[in-house]
């Protein structure tokens, strides 16, 4: 476990500075390269979706990032209801094993129980006890009933099968979703 002083900061993407970009995007092409979306760097403009996301930063004394992650406002759909939820995307640490990740997501649970809603991301099974540990409930291959579906209703089945994590809001899904085993949730275009 590291012994630096570290401090948490939640900003939009809009206010991320560039060397605070530059770092995620380093990152997320070297942990996330099996994702298409990890060539495309984040790079929040005002009409792109990142501008408004939140980012949740762990930082040492000298500014340098350790740790970051990312919170998207979704509207899900189940059981013909709406749903309005975190996504929980591009967890990682910049420097493995030192306790960054674990101060990371201590601070992201704390954003999302303070908001009250229902917050879910998608792991590999390999990750799945990093957010246990954290205390995140899983859904073992739960990626297959969350089906992305386009404006045009057009269904967009990815066939990656991958566990996930989450934490249960006031508005109780993750109870709903795991008492109907056999409904979807449909979420909206593609994974965030
Ligand atoms: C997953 C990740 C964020 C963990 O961050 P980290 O800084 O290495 O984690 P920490 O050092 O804070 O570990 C916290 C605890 O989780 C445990 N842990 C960390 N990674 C783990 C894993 N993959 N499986 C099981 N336990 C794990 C640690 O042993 C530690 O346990 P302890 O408190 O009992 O000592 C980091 O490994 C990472 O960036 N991975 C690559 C990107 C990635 O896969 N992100 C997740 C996308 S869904």
């Amino acid at each position: 476990m590291s012994k630096v002083k570290v401090r948490v900061v939640v900003k939009l993407g809009k206010d991320l500075a560039k060397k605070e970009l530059h770092v995620i995007n380093r990152v997320r092409r070297v942990e996330f390269s099996e994702f298409e979306s990890s060539k495309q760097p984040i790079d929040p403009k005002p009409k792109a979706q990142t501008w408004d996301e939140i980012f949740i930063l762990v930082k040492d004394s000298d500014n340098r990032l350790l740790a970051f992650a990312r919170l998207r406002n979704i509207e899900v759909e189940f059981m013909d209801n709406s749903y309005a939820i975190f996504g929980i995307a591009t967890v990682a640490s910049v420097i493995k094993g030192q306790g960054y990740g674990g101060i990371l997501m201590e601070k992201v649970k704390e954003f999302i129980v303070q908001s009250r809603k229902t917050a879910v991301g998608f792991c590999d099974y390999k990750t799945s006890p990093f957010y246990e540990k954290c205390e995140f409930e899983i859904i073992r291959k739960g990626s297959i009933r969350f089906i992305p579906r386009t404006l045009d209703g057009e269904l967009v089945l990815d066939g990656i099968v991958d566990d996930v994590f989450s934490l249960q809001g006031e508005d109780r899904l993750i109870d709903k979703i795991i008492r109907s085993p056999k409904e979807n949730v449909f979420i909206p275009g593609a994974r965030w």
